[in-house]
Order: C-alpha cells, then structure tokens, then sequence
C-alpha cells in the first residue's frame, strides 16, 4: 500500500509500460527544448534543470515559466539543488504552490565546485546531513517528494546504507542514475544496483543512464524491475526515441524508423526552436556543437561529421557540413555505443 502522496505520483503515470521521464540536464532541457521534444512524441514527464537553493537564492523566472507552460500539459516534476535547510525549504515551499508532479532533490551532481560545497553528489559523503535534509523536506513538502541520486561517492560500498536512507526519508520515488560521482558519465551503468533499488524501497524506483534506443530500454526495464525509465543525452540524439519505446511496450514493433535526413530536418527545427532571442549567430552555432556533441557522432565511419562540425564558424557554414553528411535516406542508427554519449572534449558535460 503506497502513501497518499506516492498513490498521486503513480497515478499520474501511464499504466502498462515503465513511465518515460526526460533527465534533467543543465543549459539543454529548457522549455524550448522540451517543445522540440514535444514534436517528436516526447516524455511522459516533463524535468526541470536544477533550481538552486541558498541563502541569497531566488527562484529563476525561466524556470518558473517552463513549469506553468508544460508543452501537451504534460506534468512537471522541479528539482533542486543545495544543502542550507531554511533556504531548501523556503525553495520547496514555494515550488510545491505551482502545479507540480513531485519536487526532486539532486543528490547526483558530480561537479567538483558543487560537491566541495557539500551539495549535489557531495551530500553522498555525509549521509547523516542527507538524512536531516530529507527528513526536514519531507515534514514541509505535502506535494510528491523525489531523489535523484548517483550510486555512492567513489565507490557504491554504502549503496545499502544509502537505500536505508532513502526508505526510511518517505520518498514519493527515487531516480537512481546508476554510476558513482567518480564515474561522471563515462562507462557502464550499474543495473544491477538500480535492479536492487527497486527490489529493496517501498517507493516507485526510476532506471536512469545510457538509455539509448528502445531497445535498450525494454532491457533495462526487464533487467532492473523499475517502474520508470529516465533518458538524457539519448533523446538529444534521437528525439524520437521516446515513441520508439511506446510501440515497442504497445506491441513489440518499433514502427518509427528516422532516416538520416529526418535527422537533418530535426537539427533545423532544433536551432530555430531553441534560439533565444537576441543571440547572435555566432553564439547559437556555439549552442548548437554542444548539443551536436551528442548528435554527430558514429554518423559517417570516421567521424568526420563531428570533426567539420566542430569547425563551422556560421549559420550557412553549419547547415552545409549537415547536409553534406545527411541529405540521404539512409537509416539513421541511434545506438551508438554509449561510450560516444560522453563526450570528453565538453567541459559542461563533464563539470556537471
Ligand atoms: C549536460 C548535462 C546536464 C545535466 N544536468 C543535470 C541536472 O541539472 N540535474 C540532474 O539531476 N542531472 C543532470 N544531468 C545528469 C542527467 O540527468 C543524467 O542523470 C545523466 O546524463 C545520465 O543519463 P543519460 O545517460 O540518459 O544521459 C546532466 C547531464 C548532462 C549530460
């Protein structure tokens, strides 16, 4: 039997099938970006980028208007960030008025700069202080409260301990993106301990890390025994990826098949959808290579895709370079293998 507030958060969710969130990712899953998704099929829960919470914090406006304008009604699941308890619960409290799914708490931001401040993952290495955190925010928050959390620190040794945490904290579900903080976004994901997660808590356990095409989500749904699955940098690179998952759980028949033009058409609505207002060329071409960072990849055999993109200097220069590697009807194959989800050579990426 769940809680009145865990029986809210699950029936807001499709029955059937593993619920399908998108990850929160800093400077990428902005409401632009969800629109963007929205045309392809999307999540279905929406994830915001993290709000920050300290003494001096405000709440960010952007932020606050992707929550009350979710693209297809969608619901909304907030996160935040910090460890100073007044200033997390003046941030819930104040969240938790909005219309809102749930309010998550990260427990996974691996950034060094986040982490020396005893926030985001760094809350791993001081499970007393975590516990306090969860439990204040529990006594104050009457809306569905979540985690999202990494694996351990350094090491996953505590992760029982850590699962002692989370189940006696009254958690509406807990996201578990199964590396440690150490691990960044690089390697395997730890299955094994997201399938134990969601063997061991009284709460809805969502799979989270390297989700990259349907069928790998079915995998990992069967592998883990989650109830949901959470996907990032997979659906930058394949927006259609969410659709894919629905007909594979409808009836085993993955009917989306994108080929590489369809690709290059999407790489076009991505830069007019999600160019803010007043950038300059220069700057959305900046944007762009990160988000192709995650696009251009294993397209051509030796990578030169990513390389010529990596060089564009303009509008005119970028789209070229696309439809020289994508005017074509090939197959687009979105299952790279995950080790070029990561990309090393992106400092946001890597420092968050
Ligand atoms: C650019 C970027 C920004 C991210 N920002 C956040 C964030 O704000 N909050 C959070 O909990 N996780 C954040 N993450 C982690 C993702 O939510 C997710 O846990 C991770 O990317 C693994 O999932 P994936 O393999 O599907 O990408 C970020 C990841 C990336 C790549």
């Amino acid at each position: 039997m769940y809680s009145p507030t865990t029986t809210r958060f699950t029936a807001a969710l499709p029955a059937g099938r593993p619920a399908l969130f998108l990850a929160p990712m800093r400077e990428v899953t902005d409401l632009p970006f969800w629109r963007v998704l929205h045309r392809y099929g999307g999540p279905d829960v929406w994830f915001t980028e993290y709000f920050r919470a300290h003494a001096t914090a405000r709440l960010d406006r952007d932020l606050l208007h992707a929550i009350r304008h979710p693209p297809g009604g969608r619901p909304v699941i907030a996160q935040i960030i910090g460890r100073d308890i007044p200033a997390l619960l003046r941030a819930a409290e104040a969240l938790q008025r909005e219309n809102l799914l749930a309010l998550d708490f990260n427990v996974g931001c691996p950034a060094p700069v986040v982490c020396r401040k005893h926030a985001g993952a760094g809350l791993l290495r001081r499970p007393a202080e975590l516990a306090a955190i969860l439990a204040a925010l529990r006594r104050h928050v009457s809306i569905p409260l979540t985690v999202k959390t990494r694996v351990g620190f350094t090491d996953s040794g505590g992760f029982d301990d850590l699962l002692n945490i989370y189940a006696a904290a009254g958690l509406d579900a807990l996201t578990v993106h199964g590396r440690t903080a150490s691990e960044m976004y690089r390697g395997a994901t730890h299955y094994d301990l997201i399938a134990r997660a969601a063997r061991t808590l009284p709460c809805p356990v969502i799979a989270n890390g390297n989700i990259i095409s349907a069928g790998i989500a079915a995998r990992v749904a069967k592998e883990t025994g989650a109830a949901g699955l959470m996907l990032g940098r997979g659906c930058i690179r394949n927006p259609w990826i969410f659709t894919q998952i629905r007909e594979l759980f409808a009836d085993g028949h993955l009917r989306t098949r994108p080929t590489l033009r369809d690709l290059r058409e999407y790489i076009g609505v991505l830069w007019h959808e999600t160019k803010p207002a007043g950038f300059t060329e220069k700057l959305q071409v900046a944007r762009m290579k990160k988000h192709l960072n995650f696009i251009a990849q294993k397209i051509d055999a030796d990578d030169e895709f990513p390389r010529q993109i990596r060089r564009a200097d303009s509008e005119l220069d970028f789209f070229q370079i696309c439809d020289k590697f994508l005017d074509r009807d090939a197959p687009f194959d979105s299952e790279t293998p995950e080790q070029h989800l990561t990309n090393p050579g992106n400092p946001r990426v890597d420092c968050y």
